[in-house]
């Protein structure tokens, strides 16, 4: 990346002016001084947002893993590309040159087509965080596959909905894998989702654990073999710019997840462009991302923003707390981290155990730390500027979503000055607008409302995977010409963001987007329930914590409760997974609803909030008479 590194506040307001009077022009400089193209583009943008369709790039040919990888060979062949730090820290952390990944993806692209996997094909990948999930995604990238990451924790039922909902021909995944002192049987959790899975005709195994698994013939394959017998030469597919690169599911308020489809070229522009100027990366650092590939930002800021970047990037496969709460230190003393982003729940968590954890470790390499995921508070942020960051190390707050591809409000460290809890100022490009309640945009600042998008930028999702009419309602049906984030948002007196969360009922939970809807489904198919209503509540590590609210029907009354609380999240785990499961239950004898039979969860949420001071009116409710009840029964 050369162009454009934004030096201080000043410059910044130059090129952001720049950036959105002529958009177009300011992407296409971008693009064409620090990328390989197989070919240039017709046309650099074109977009309505009421199909809604929007295009970048169109008509130019590349490939993403050439500007990853290849174009790395002569200047960085023996540079690290990634360094795998394994779960257990007496287990060397492997280093990935270049050139060395070079050959992995290649080989493993090779097999995949072994397997009959082609241009536009589907691949879901299952695996913990081991460096064949980096591998494997770069490899469906290199011959035009498309790949579906799915998070490991996700349960059988929810891989297998994935899965469907795409097409998936072919599942990468492991025979298990390391959770701090825990292992667990993924190939078993594949196992039963394939039972429901009849597109995929091959599975292939990596080897983690060693523990024997069941193979099933002519269906799974252990990788090690495969890889071996493999060429390590495979020319890269070249695609168009808005041929799809991947899906990565996301929850939406109702209804199954939402396979978002992001596409090749802006996609690369935008992750690219936003990781060395926000992270500030200068050649030799090492970064570290602490999320899961599963998710989005390991997508944009653990692989292909860093690794178009020439980067050095971790890929750490267990979790803050073990063997103990100092490892993530442990992990920054030892590679020189430079870069560290992590999630405000992690924070939070760490925060918890007192700084002595801290104390042990040498964290001066330290320049730049993120945040990520959901709001941060003020303490949390605190916490973490005075102790990780020592004063010294500015915090990059980035507000961004699975949808939105790259970070689009932050500060830029060193340039930005940083204010507790606030996102900041747009990234070069963004425009980001407040709306009101009756859908106007507000002007001027010191106001809040809803978050909005009013132009293009390169790595915004195209469109749903199979639906394109919910991706048009979810998005850019709430207001005119817009995109809707479901966030809402305050500005301050000199126009710095603070995100308040969100308005819709998603619920971010340890920084997880959780749907209400799927966990109320999966509760509400136990024989004994006959209705049940989620809402979030302030919970002090997590964030958020899920309360549900349950109506038992007459047969289940004379069960025992505290059985059937645990039968519930039971049923969570096995639906979506232990992330969705709930922290409080209460069991109703109704749910307050309005006249048209839909459940007031505003009520809801501010009895599990403990605010019970304000309810409104609830008079014009159906059934005014459970509220009183429920609030005498809360937090039992
Ligand atoms: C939602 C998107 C983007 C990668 C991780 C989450 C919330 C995200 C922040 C932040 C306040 C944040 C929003 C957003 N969120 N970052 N810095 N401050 N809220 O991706 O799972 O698609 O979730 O996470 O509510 O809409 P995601």
């Amino acid at each position: 990346m050369s162009n454009y590194h934004i030096e201080n506040l000043e410059e910044y307001f130059q090129v952001y002016r720049q950036s959105i009077q002529n958009p177009e022009l300011f992407w296409e400089e971008i693009a064409k001084e620090n990328f390989l193209w197989r070919k240039k583009w017709d046309n650099v943008l074109t977009w309505n947002f009421s199909k809604p369709e929007v295009k970048w790039f169109e008509g130019a040919k590349l490939n993403i893993t050439e500007n990853c990888i290849d174009r790395h060979l002569d200047t960085r062949a023996d540079k690290t590309a990634i360094i795998f730090e394994p779960n257990n820290p007496d287990e060397k952390a492997e280093h990935i040159s270049y050139k060395q990944l070079h050959e992995k993806v290649n080989k493993f692209a090779n097999v995949l087509k072994s397997k009959g996997v082609k241009k536009g094909d589907r691949v879901c990948i299952y695996l913990p965080m081991i460096p064949e999930l980096a591998i494997s995604t770069l490899a469906c990238a290199r011959i035009g596959a498309i790949h579906s990451v799915v998070f490991a924790g996700f349960s059988a039922t929810a891989l297998a909905t994935r899965i469907n909902d795409s097409d998936c021909k072919l599942l990468v995944t492991s025979d298990g894998s390391y959770r701090g002192a825990k292992k667990i049987d993924l190939k078993g959790i594949v196992d039963e989702a394939l039972e429901s899975c009849p597109g995929i005709n091959n599975v292939l195994v990596a080897k983690r654990i060693h523990t024997d698994v069941f193979m099933k013939p002519k269906r799974d394959y252990w990788l090690e073999p495969l890889l071996k017998e493999a060429a390590i030469d495979c020319s890269a597919e070249i695609m168009d710019a808005e041929d799809p690169l991947f899906i990565l599911y996301t929850s939406g308020s109702t209804g199954t997840p939402k396979g978002m489809v992001h596409t090749t070229g802006g996609y690369m522009v935008y992750t690219a462009y936003t990781f060395k100027n926000i992270f500030q990366y200068r050649e030799n650092d090492v970064y570290w991302c602490t999320a899961d590939i599963g998710w989005i930002t390991g997508h944009s800021y653990i692989l292909y923003g860093p690794l178009c970047n020439g980067a050095t990037t971790i890929l750490y496969e267990g979790v803050p707390s073990y063997p103990d709460y100092g490892r993530f230190w442990e992990i920054v003393e030892k590679h020189k981290v430079n870069q560290f982003y992590t999630a405000p729940t992690a924070i939070r968590a760490l925060a918890k155990e007192g700084v002595s954890h801290l104390e042990k470790y040498n964290l001066s390499s330290l320049k730049v730390l993120g945040s990520v995921g959901e709001p941060i508070n003020e303490e949390a942020w605190h916490w973490y500027n005075d102790n990780v960051g020592k004063k010294k190390a500015p915090i990059a707050d980035t507000w961004w979503q699975t949808e939105t591809g790259g970070i689009m409000i932050s500060p830029i460290p060193y340039v930005t000055p940083t204010k507790p809890t606030y996102a900041t100022l747009p990234f070069i490009g963004i425009q980001p607008t407040l709306i009101n309640e009756n859908g106007k945009e507000i002007n001027g600042n010191q106001v809040s409302g809803n978050l909005c998008i009013k132009y293009p930028w390169p790595s915004m999702a195209r469109t749903i995977w199979g639906n394109h009419q919910r991706y048009k309602e979810t998005y850019f049906s709430a207001y005119e010409n817009m995109y809707f984030t479901g966030d809402g948002a305050l500005r301050d007196e000199v126009g710095y963001y603070r995100i308040t969360g969100r308005v819709d009922d998603v619920i971010i939970v340890s920084g997880h987007n959780l749907g209400t809807a799927p966990i109320e489904d999966a509760i509400n198919e136990h024989p004994a329930i006959a209705e049940s209503a989620i809402v979030g509540f302030p919970h002090s590590i997590k964030g958020n914590a899920l309360y549900g609210y349950v109506t038992l029907k007459e047969a289940g009354k004379n069960k025992e409760l505290s059985a059937l609380k645990k039968e519930i999240n039971q049923l969570i785990t096995e639906q979506i997974g232990p992330i969705a499961k709930l922290d409080k239950i209460q069991f109703t004898n109704g749910l307050p609803k309005t006249r048209s039979g839909k459940i007031m969860r505003r009520i809801l949420r501010k009895i599990a909030e403990k605010d019970t001071s304000n309810l409104g009116d609830i008079s014009t409710l159906l059934n005014p008479e459970c509220v009183q009840e429920i609030i005498d029964n809360a937090h039992n």
